[in-house]
């Protein structure tokens, strides 16, 4: 069975990879299509990868959420880094200050249904997905 929750550390690229195999496994193991599948990890691999490139390292927790009925996989991504000063430039597609293409956060926006970022500036940063079963 699906456990309700895991918690994944995330300080390392092997640990990047870690975190897409679960999200792959927990995808499969819930139901959601190929298609699904690839949208979950390709946003949680760039939200980890943030967490890690940004936030000094931080943790994924994954849990299987209910909603009236409909499933869904939450992935929420914490660290406790230096924060985001401007969350709406952040969003924006192409911004970036670490020399990447700016796509990673707006990237994993696009890829899931529900989407919630909090960042205070020297405390850190939350980012929480949802993607609902069909
Ligand atoms: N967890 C975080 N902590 C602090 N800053 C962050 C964090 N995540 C994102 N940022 C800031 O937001 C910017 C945009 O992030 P985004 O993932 O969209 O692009 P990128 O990481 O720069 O490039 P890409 O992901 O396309 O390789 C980053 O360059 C960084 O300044
Ligand atoms: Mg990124």
């Amino acid at each position: 069975m699906t456990p309700p929750a895991a918690s994944l550390p995330i300080r390392s690229s092997e640990d990047v990879v870690l975190v897409r195999q679960q999200v792959r496994a927990w995808a499969i193991r819930m139901g959601f299509g190929l298609v699904d599948q690839t949208k979950l990890v390709t946003a949680a691999s760039e939200l980890a990868r943030n967490a890690m490139s940004y936030g000094g390292g931080g943790t994924a927790l994954l849990e299987a959420v209910n909603n009236g009925g409909k499933l869904g996989l939450r992935i929420t991504f914490e660290d406790h880094g230096p924060g985001i000063p401007d969350i709406g430039l952040a969003m924006k597609d192409g911004y970036t200050t670490g020399g990447g293409l700016g796509l990673g956060l707006s990237g994993a926006k696009r890829l899931s249904n529900e989407f919630e970022i909090v960042s205070r500036v020297g405390e850190g940063t939350r980012v929480s997905i949802v993607r609902w079963k069909n």
